[in-house]
């Protein structure tokens, strides 16, 4: 599913980045641009960062 619709970056991606080394949201802004348009996404894709850093 997408978690940033403006970006078009799905959870999946995210998800990836996260396995390769991403643990902030400034990084997944660097790579995927999340939350540079409506912001609506941040607070999701910043409960799915949370949860994925959780599990390493
Ligand atoms: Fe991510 Fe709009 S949904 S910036």
């Amino acid at each position: 599913m997408y978690v940033c619709i403006c970006n078009r970056v799905s959870d999946r991606e995210i998800k990836a980045s996260i396995q390769e080394g991403a643990t902030t949201m400034r990084e997944l802004y660097k790579e995927h641009s999340i939350g540079s348009q409506c912001g609506k996404c941040c607070q999701c894709a910043k409960k799915l960062l949370n949860n994925e850093l959780l599990k390493i």
